[in-house]
């Protein structure tokens, strides 16, 4: 442990970091610019290829500060056989779930095997993927000693939740605080001083099953409020009153309160995905989260409830949807990022298209959509393409959207995330409204 401390501090130790997406990437690069040596892992040749030429693909990154730390410092491989040439190891690969909604460890447990044949001892293990209580101890512990070696005598491991917000200007690895859970309390100092390096405050936690919790109540937390709001936005319909109204003045409150907003659903690697990691263990317990899974329902029935308001409104205008030519503005799951993984836009689009809509959707992040019968190519924004549709669809407000010109073009505009509040325009129908 000494040794991998004093190594740690004069910055020699050098680091692997297993998966080089959202997550891996950008704590990838902030070792190499702290100073360390890492050696990233990633199954997609492409991926290596391109970190190797100090170009990114992942929005929070740019080409600069890539190719600016030099390759001395970070070199990517597919090679799983360089594992023994780290000290410390960050597993940051995917936790989906299966179609049935079951969490999926087959990358972690992969992983694990992987890191299992090339285990040395003094080696600290960390795992970054969020997932439910109990992985590290349960999954994870049993595979690594498979390989003869003894945890807190021969090897290190311990769990630290990346809490990283894509396109999140603000907030960042190095002033967000980062939760370090290990399995014995040596674990717990070795990844304690490892993140140090890269993260201004660091938060040690007494196991792994506490900063395992910690992570998937984060992300539950934000599920159960936007479930909430999305619940508000559809009897605030019923009732005539503006949700976008209520939040604004519900935020006047200085205390208690944290504004949610409506949306089409909720997408992503984390939200629409978490809850169900920890509603599934909890079964285990002979528990059920029945608060968690009704928010994971009314977020997942979104795009059905904005699928038959656009239906309304365009019967409101004597057109049925079937026939109907939509176009819909924004396919990523979030604002000004290029990621569409678990994108509430992808399940409108094919209930719109199911409903018999001819669907067109521009997105200037992402060129490309595949659905489950076919591909999609993102259409030019043009004067023509926002008046020949019958109704133009704001499922993501990117910044660069001109929301005036989109009320001025439009027969009718559908926005389900209150972009358009402050135009006064009969063509607007708005969720929550
Ligand atoms: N994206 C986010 O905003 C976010 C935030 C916090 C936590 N997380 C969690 O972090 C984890 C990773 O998420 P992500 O968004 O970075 O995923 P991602 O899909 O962007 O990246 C994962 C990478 O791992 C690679 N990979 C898969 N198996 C591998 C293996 N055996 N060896 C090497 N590489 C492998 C993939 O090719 C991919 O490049 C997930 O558990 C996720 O829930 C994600």
């Amino acid at each position: 442990m000494l040794q991998l401390q004093k190594r740690i501090n004069d910055k020699s130790a050098k680091l692997g970091i297993v998966g080089l997406g959202y997550v891996g990437l950008p704590l990838a690069l902030a070792f190499s610019q702290a100073g360390f040596r890492v050696l990233g892992f990633d199954i997609q040749q492409k991926r290596v290829n391109l970190v190797n030429q100090g170009k990114s693909y992942i929005s929070d990154v740019s080409n600069d500060s890539l190719s600016s730390v030099s390759n001395r410092l970070l070199e990517a491989t597919t090679d799983q056989g360089r594992l023994n040439e780290v000290d410390a190891i960050c597993i940051c690969v995917p936790t989906p779930l299966t179609k049935t909604k079951e969490p999926d460890l087959s990358y972690v447990i992969h992983e694990s095997e992987e890191i299992s044949k090339y285990l040395k001892p003094g080696q600290l293990v960390i795992l970054e993927s969020t997932t439910y209580p109990g992985t590290t101890r349960e999954v994870i512990l049993p595979i690594l000693e498979r390989s003869g070696l003894k945890v807190g005598a021969d090897f290190y491991l311990a769990f630290s939740p990346e809490r990283v917000d894509p396109g999140n200007k603000k907030h960042n690895i190095k002033n967000t605080p980062k939760i370090v859970g290990g399995i014995d309390p040596q674990s717990t100092t070795l990844a304690e001083l490892l993140y140090r390096q890269v993260a201004d405050i660091v938060v040690p936690v007494s196991c792994p099953e506490v900063a395992e919790m910690t992570k998937v109540f984060e992300n539950v937390f934000r599920s159960v409020n936007i479930a909430l709001v999305n619940e508000l936005a559809q009897l605030c319909e019923r009732m005539g009153i503006s949700v976008w109204e209520v939040i604004d003045t519900a935020s006047t409150k200085p205390f208690g309160y944290m504004p949610f907003y409506p949306s089409p659903g909720v997408g992503g690697h984390c939200i629409p995905l978490d809850p169900y990691y920890l509603a599934n263990k909890a079964r285990e317990y002979d528990f059920h989260t029945r608060f968690i899974e009704l928010a994971a329902e009314i977020n997942e029935r979104m795009p059905y409830h904005v699928a038959s308001r656009i239906a309304e409104a365009l019967n409101t205008q004597g057109k049925s949807l079937n026939g109907a030519k939509v176009l819909v503005l924004g396919v990523a799951y979030k604002k000004d990022l290029a990621d569409f993984r678990e994108s509430p836009s992808l399940k409108l689009i094919r209930l719109l298209g199911e409903k018999g809509a001819e669907v067109d959707y521009n997105d200037p992040y992402i060129p490309q959509i595949q659905l489950t019968q076919n591909t999609l190519s993102s259409v030019e924004l043009t004067m023509e393409c926002l008046s020949s549709a019958d109704c133009v669809v704001i499922a993501t407000d990117h910044s660069c959207y001109k929301m005036e010109e989109i009320v001025t073009l439009s027969k009718l505009v559908f926005d389900t995330r209150g972009a358009t509040r402050g135009f006064s325009s009969n063509n607007i129908v708005r969720l929550g409204e």
